[in-house]
């Protein structure tokens, strides 16, 4: 059977990465989450005082890229790789609401797009991938054979991302989170370098009233689709 490379794109808090690791997991593929390579950059720029309530450096973050070393480290027990920050697991970190504010800033900067987007296309090279991200289908694999665009209204996402910062014990109130998804989805959708945006030939995927198991089922089935496919020569 061929192996393929499935770019999974959309707006923040869509479940892009829950469906991404379970369609990884059944394929056998690696899965890649690129908006931790984002927010693992942010929190190295927050730690060293580019990015903050009353700072914004964007070219002493840049002068200082060389020095940011990311690395996904698989962990066994989980089932999954995890960002590593020069050297140590961030995980925990890296999805603080705190990092969520400043991330899609840094991600606008466009020698951090264009190192990660490097990073991501060797990692990615060799198939058997699920990426998902914000510009998968459009820039980092414009070639992917499966592109999937996902969607939900604010309102769900925030409703999700609440009960999870909820349950990690972070102390957030619901119209906070719901601020931090729309302003995410207007600073993703207007940067300038590779915006977020559907690509022409991806499934757009609106999730707003569907569980888990349908999701993941058709995206499942859509990705069987496209590998059974007999290869055109
Ligand atoms: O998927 P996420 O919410 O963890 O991503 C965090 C931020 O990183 C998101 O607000 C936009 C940015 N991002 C991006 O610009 N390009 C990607 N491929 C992935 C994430």
């Amino acid at each position: 059977m061929q192996e393929i490379t499935i770019a999974i794109d959309g707006y923040s808090s869509t479940g892009k990465s829950t469906i991404a690791k379970q369609l990884a997991k059944a394929l056998g593929y690696i899965y890649v989450d690129t908006g931790a390579m984002y927010r693992a950059v942010t929190l190295f720029a927050m730690r060293n005082n580019f990015i903050g309530p009353k700072v914004e450096n964007d070219e002493d973050l840049v002068q200082s890229l060389a020095k940011v070393q990311l690395e996904f480290v698989y962990n066994d027990e989980l089932g999954y790789a995890e960002m590593h920050l020069n050297g140590k697991n961030v995980e925990k970190e890296i999805r603080t609401l705190e990092v969520s504010k400043y991330v899609s800033k840094v991600a606008a900067i466009e020698a951090v797009r264009q190192k990660l987007v490097a990073m991501q296309q060797t990692i990615g090279k060799g198939a058997g991938i699920v990426m998902d991200g914000r510009d998968i289908g459009t820039v980092v694999f414009p070639k992917a054979e499966l592109k999937i665009f996902m969607t939900a209204s604010p309102e769900a996402r925030a409703t999700r991302r609440y009960k999870e910062l909820l349950e990690k014990g972070e102390k957030v109130t619901y119209k906070e989170v719901l601020k931090n998804v729309q302003d995410r989805d207007y600073i993703d959708s207007h940067r300038e370098f590779s915006p977020l945006m559907k690509a022409e030939d991806a499934i757009e995927f609106d999730n707003s009233d569907m569980g888990l198991k349908e999701q993941f089922e058709r995206i499942y089935g859509y990705a069987l689709r496209v590998i059974e496919k007999p290869k055109k020569n």
